[in-house]
This record gives structure tokens, sequence and C-alpha cells, in this order.
């Protein structure tokens, strides 16, 4: 597939269907494709919370908004990003720029990136949810402190098509000197 190809067929879905799981084997090269995402100095601190047990599953669901939890329900497994704070950036606790941890956020959603369209290579659908409580979900999964709760990832196969929202014009987005 070309990247076209695979920037055209991710969009996010919000009914999964519950009876097509996704095997760990795929799961792990959807995610192991973030290790190859670039990041500030190479510093790598995104990280994966893969919950694929159905126990947990419903449980973190709990974290989610109510919307979020109805449209993610049938999905296989959810995955939840964070980012390692005041590690890159930071040099005797300041941070290097203005940014501070920003970067972090920025790196982890480079990194996020190449798991959606690496997932949309090998046909599996996704949903980014933002609308969450990180701290629910923090105490839910027993996530360090020093992990800053970004997303929830929710992964499986959509039951039916979807729309992708309109899109601006290129040249709304783009100034070119
Ligand atoms: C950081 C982030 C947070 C998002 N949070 C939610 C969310 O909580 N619930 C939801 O249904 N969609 C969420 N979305 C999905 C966006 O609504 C969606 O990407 C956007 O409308 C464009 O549509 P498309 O992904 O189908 O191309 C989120 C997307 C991003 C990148």
């Amino acid at each position: 597939m070309t990247f076209d190809e695979i920037a055209e067929k991710r969009v996010s879905v919000r009914k999964f269907d519950a009876e097509r799981k996704i095997s760990i084997y795929n799961l792990r090269t959807v995610i192991d494709a973030a290790r190859l995402a670039p990041s500030w100095k190479n510093s790598q601190t995104a990280r994966y919370h893969l919950v694929t047990d159905r126990t947990v599953f419903s449980r973190l669901l709990k974290g989610l908004s109510p919307r979020n939890a109805e449209n993610a329900e049938g999905a296989s497994a959810l995955l939840v990003t964070t980012f390692v704070k005041d590690v890159a950036r930071f040099r005797d606790g300041h941070p290097d720029n203005e940014l501070g941890n920003g970067w972090g956020i920025y790196d982890a959603g480079i990194s996020n990136s190449y798991v959606l369209l690496k997932a949309a290579e090998c046909g599996i659908d996704s949903l980014v949810m933002g609308i969450r409580d990180a701290e629910a979900i923090r105490l839910i999964l027993n996530i360090p402190d020093d992990e800053v709760v970004l997303s929830v990832i929710a992964l499986g196969y959509r039951v039916s098509s979807v729309a992708r929202p309109r899109r601006k014009e290129l040249d709304d987005i783009l100034k070119i000197y």
C-alpha cells in the first residue's frame, strides 16, 4: 500500500465489531511501528499500555466519557498512550526551552500517528479518545507518576463504512515563503 492509500484508509471508527479480535502478534506489530518515530534528541519518551483482558477492558471503559465508552465497547483492545515527563529537554530540573514537557506531547503525537497508520495498513481500525479521566486511568492500570496520561486508542474492526469529516484546503493550512 502507498502512503496515500494508508492515510485514506485511516478514519475514526465509532462502532467496532465485537466478534472480531486482533491477535496479540498483530497488536505488537502495530505498536512496534511507534519505535521508528522521531523524537527530541531520540529521547523516545512515548509509552504504551495495551489492554486486551476483558475484565481490565471493562474497568478501563469507566475511565472514558460515556459516549466514548459506548463507541469503544466493541473494540478488541484499548491502548493508553503516555509519555515520560521531565526526562528529555530538561537539564538540572529546568526545561531546555519554553515548551518544556510540551515536546513530550509533540513526540507522543508523532509516535501515536505511526501506530494509527500502521494499524490502517494492517486493516485495523482505530479511534483516538482524548475525553477521558487521566487520573482514573492511572489508578486502573497503575501507571507510574512520571508518565503523563494522554489518550486512549480503541483498536478493532469497523462494523460498516465510515465517512471522513471534511478537511480544510491545503492553502488554508499552508503558507509558503
Ligand atoms: C487528540 C485527539 C483526541 C480525540 N478525542 C476524541 C474523543 O474523545 N472522542 C471521539 O469520538 N473522537 C476523538 N478524536 C477523533 C477526532 O474527532 C477525529 O480524528 C477528527 O474528527 C477527524 O476525523 P477522522 O479521524 O475520521 O479523520 C480525537 C482525535 C485526536 C487526534
